[in-house]
């Protein structure tokens, strides 16, 4: 590793771990672990407190196979590690949790409004919410970099897209947050490795929060019914030349969907991407001198955020890799973050390199037929969101201590506190 690696990211060297335990997590990225896994033991049985187990599949090569091989790792029994049975299953499926043909069907209907040219026709609205919320928080001074600014414009934009009303979204931000952040108490109060949260268990994320969005979904869905304008929700729910419209059941898991990962990881991929150029002053420095950069600087921030640590999947049989069986049943767990930091693919992979080229990086998944219909409007909002700080400020710095995220599947930054010199 280079003498400029990480600091929130890095847990010094214990390389044991306990992948499940979320508060491993609020340490940091348990990178010792990854590594000694991918050199050691590639396809790793890991035990679970309060499950079966798992494979712990960390290297690049192997998750992007084993992703592309729907048939044999399927999506159909959950995506997280977390158990369901067949009712929870039915009750809380999503695109997510579907394989081809009925994942093709229900994504075509879906992805219209998130293509690349879709989400440039809406760069202007991004760029000007971007500088609301730049012009809200910098006179401030000293500010939280998440709550003030990461947190506000992805909910904002997803906000837009939809065509929920503007007084909803603060709202909207705050039921997403306890639906993936249901393993922190700072976001929940039904914080579900530790209480009972079994009347939950049919809800998706098992959290309260999914009745009110389901709620929510379906107004929406009545209101665009009725009066159809030309938003994405509208599109949506029009019947089609070659298929069916969207079922208010597929709408409502569908808008809740977007409200739990559009809304969140964008936000972390800004904080991660903003440290990482704190950490790394010769790689900011080179930013604000070549702001053509931006692109291949937003790929190395996903890169090294990686913020959807793992997907899982469950094997439909029996099958070999690397000499270890996995049995029909088991669960697989694919570790986008250790692919990411896979010295067999990416050189010097601890080096936070805004110039890296190539750099398939696996933050939005790879080689299968999940991969993140998000990935061009995330993309799009952490590229103008630093366009629009960077020269905004003379001097930007950590003002306090970091806090990251109570969770096994995401990794966030949740308060990053900095103080700001402006221009
Ligand atoms: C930096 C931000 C984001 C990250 C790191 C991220 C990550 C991911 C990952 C890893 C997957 C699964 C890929 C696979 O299984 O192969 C995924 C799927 C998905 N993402 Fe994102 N995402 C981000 C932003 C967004 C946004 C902004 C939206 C909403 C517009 C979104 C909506 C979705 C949906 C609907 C899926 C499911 C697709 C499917 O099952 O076919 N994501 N995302």
């Amino acid at each position: 590793m280079g003498d400029t690696t990480m600091t929130a990211f890095q847990v010094a060297g214990d390389r044991w771990l306990d992948l499940t335990d979320p508060d491993v997590h609020t340490a940091g990225v348990p990178h010792a672990t990854f590594q000694r896994l991918r050199d050691e033991d590639p396809i790793a049985w890991c035990e679970e407190r309060d499950g079966s187990g798992f494979w712990s599949v960390t290297r690049y090569r192997d998750i992007v196979d084993l992703n592309r091989d729907f048939k044999t790792f399927t999506s159909e029994r959950g995506i997280r590690l977390e158990e369901m049975d067949e009712e929870e299953t039915a009750a809380r499926r999503t695109l997510m949790e579907m394989d081809p043909p009925e994942h093709t069907r229900l994504r075509r209907l879906v992805q219209g409004g998130f293509t690349r040219r879709m989400v440039r026709s809406y760069e202007s609205a991004i760029q000007e919410l971007a500088g609301e919320v730049l012009d809200e928080a910098l006179p401030k001074g000293s500010f939280d970099f998440v709550t003030d600014v990461a947190r506000q414009l992805p909910m904002r934009m997803l906000g837009r897209l939809l065509g929920a009303p503007e007084e909803d979204y603060d709202r909207l931000v705050g039921l997403g947050d306890s639906m993936i952040g249901n393993t922190d108490p700072e976001f929940t109060e039904h914080v579900v490795d530790r209480d009972d949260t079994a009347e939950f268990r049919l809800l998706p994320f098992r959290s309260p929060a999914g009745i009110e969005l389901f709620e929510y979904a379906q107004r929406l869905a009545d209101d665009r019914r009725t009066n159809p304008t030309n938003d994405v929700v509208s599109k949506m729910l029009a019947p089609t030349m070659d298929g069916e419209p969207l079922t208010d059941l597929e709408f409502k898991n569908f808008f809740t969907l977007m409200v739990a990962a559009g809304n969140d990881t964008t936000r972390y991929t800004l904080a991660g991407g903003l440290l990482a150029l704190l950490d790394h002053p010769d790689q900011l420095a080179m930013l604000r001198d070549r702001p053509e950069l931006l692109p291949t600087a937003v790929e190395e921030i996903l890169r090294w955020t990686s913020v959807t640590m793992h997907f899982r999947r469950t094997a439909t049989r029996d099958v070999e890799v690397h000499g270890t069986t996995i049995r029909e049943g088991d669960k697989v767990v694919l570790w986008w973050i250790s692919g990411d930091y896979d010295e067999r693919q990416f050189e010097d992979p601890f080096r936070f390199d805004i110039t890296r080229d190539p750099n398939e990086h696996l933050a939005f998944g790879r080689g299968g037929p999940h991969r993140c219909i998000g990935e061009w409007l995330a993309r799009v909002e952490i590229e103008v969101t630093l366009r629009e700080l960077l020269p905004r400020v003379a001097d930007l710095r950590v003002d306090g201590p970091i806090r990251r995220l109570r969770s096994n599947f995401i990794s966030g930054i949740k308060h990053l506190p900095v103080r700001a010199t402006l221009a």
